[in-house]
């Protein structure tokens, strides 16, 4: 089993090891007592791991109640924070009480901002079930619903108690959602690692991901343990999020986060090499990558209507927005774009020639 120390306010540990989840009772007994916990999960997930958690949890003297919600990004929304509240306070969960999220993204961040928020706080730990919560949204302790007007608009910053991660849940994942992660592994790569990059530029396999979410956890540990509350160097995790976040929106949350993040790399490194700040081969090093990773490279949106999206998005500041570029493969820096060459920025990225 691989141990990731996360050393921020409250330190943490991501244990990874296969297997790890009939083991979760036993994990969860080195950081608790016995308590009651509420598993928060998705209708996918609750059907294919609820049971093994549960009984984990039972047999080292823990109680359980769960809060089961309709898989999807659609479901990430106030309304289902709501719920999971009124849950919670039905089933008089107290202070020394635990949450456990079980499942993707979508689970981790809801149920992290219900344990945020629920009695001013109570304690939460992560068992992420996709690649992508593997290896980037159970770490890191940024927790959030979407508003209408945009992506992860309600949120706080609240870091879990513990990440337990099974490699081998990803055995049931369908390939589309692996694809979405390997979006957040390039992204990885491409601000940060180049050998992590070159390691799954032909395309990854089950038998890499093990590797992969290691290193992509130290990694998100590093940016995290730097600048825990988003104020400089981690904002580089947001490689081709700006025009991911608004092809998202675009497509009314259509295009999954992973597939969206995709395309945003690729028109941001286009639009870096066509400005002379990338080198001339960065976009068809990383274009072929994701291809071979079963990601998209591009959409159907114009360069204005991601500028009008993006501009609405939180990642304004006064009047500019953050874009992180990359001259190489791992090197990557913040630059400030001015709101009104938004536009600009993203066409340059977007043209017609086949890269
Ligand atoms: N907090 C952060 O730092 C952070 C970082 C990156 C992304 N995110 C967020 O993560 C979300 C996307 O997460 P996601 O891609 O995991 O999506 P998701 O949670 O919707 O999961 C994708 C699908 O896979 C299913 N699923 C989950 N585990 C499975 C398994 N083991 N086997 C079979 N099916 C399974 C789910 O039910 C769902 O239908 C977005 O909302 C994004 O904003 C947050
Ligand atoms: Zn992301």
């Amino acid at each position: 089993m691989d141990v990731v120390r996360v050393n921020v306010s409250k330190p943490y540990d991501v244990l990874i090891g296969r297997g790890i989840l009939d083991s979760v009772g036993e994990r969860l007994r080195e950081v608790s007592e016995p308590c009651r916990c509420a598993v928060i999960t998705d209708d996918i997930v609750s059907e294919l791991y609820k049971e093994r958690v549960v009984q984990s949890l039972e047999a080292s003297g823990f109680s359980a109640v769960s809060f089961v919600f309709q898989n999807g990004e659609q479901s990430k929304t106030l309304a289902t924070f709501g719920k999971a509240l009124e849950f919670l306070a039905e089933q008089k969960l107290s202070r020394t009480d635990l949450v456990v999220a079980l499942g993707g993204g979508v689970v981790g961040d809801l149920a992290g901002f219900v344990s945020s928020v629920y009695l001013r706080g109570v304690r939460f730990i992560q068992i992420p079930t996709t690649l992508l919560a593997a290896v980037d949204s159970s770490v890191g302790g940024k927790t959030a619903v979407d508003l209408a007007a945009g992506k992860n608009l309600a949120g706080a910053f609240y870091q879990p108690e513990l990440v337990l991660c099974d490699p081998d849940t990803l055995s049931t994942l369908p390939a589309e959602f692996i694809a979405d992660g390997m979006a957040e592994v390039i992204k990885y790569g491409m601000i940060y690692d180049k050998e992590l990059f070159s390691f799954v530029a032909g395309g990854a396999n089950s038998d890499m991901y093990e590797r992969i979410i290691r290193r992509c956890v130290e990694i998100k540990a590093h940016f995290v343990e730097n600048d825990e509350r988003d104020n400089g160097i981690r904002q580089l995790l947001n490689f081709g999020h700006t025009a991911g976040h608004a092809i998202e929106k675009c497509s009314n949350m259509t295009i999954t986060h992973g597939n969206a993040v995709a395309i945003g790399m690729a028109i941001v490194a286009k639009a870096c090499a066509a400005m002379g700040i990338a080198e001339q081969s960065l976009p068809s090093e990383l274009i072929s990558c994701l291809r071979n990773n079963n990601l998209p490279v591009e959409c159907e949106f114009t360069a204005q209507e991601l500028a009008a999206a993006a501009l609405s998005d939180k990642k304004r500041r006064g009047g500019s927005i953050s874009v992180v570029v990359v001259r190489a493969v791992g090197d990557s820096f913040l630059k400030p774009i001015r709101c009104e060459e938004t536009a600009d920025f993203f066409k340059q990225g977007m043209g017609e020639e086949s890269v």
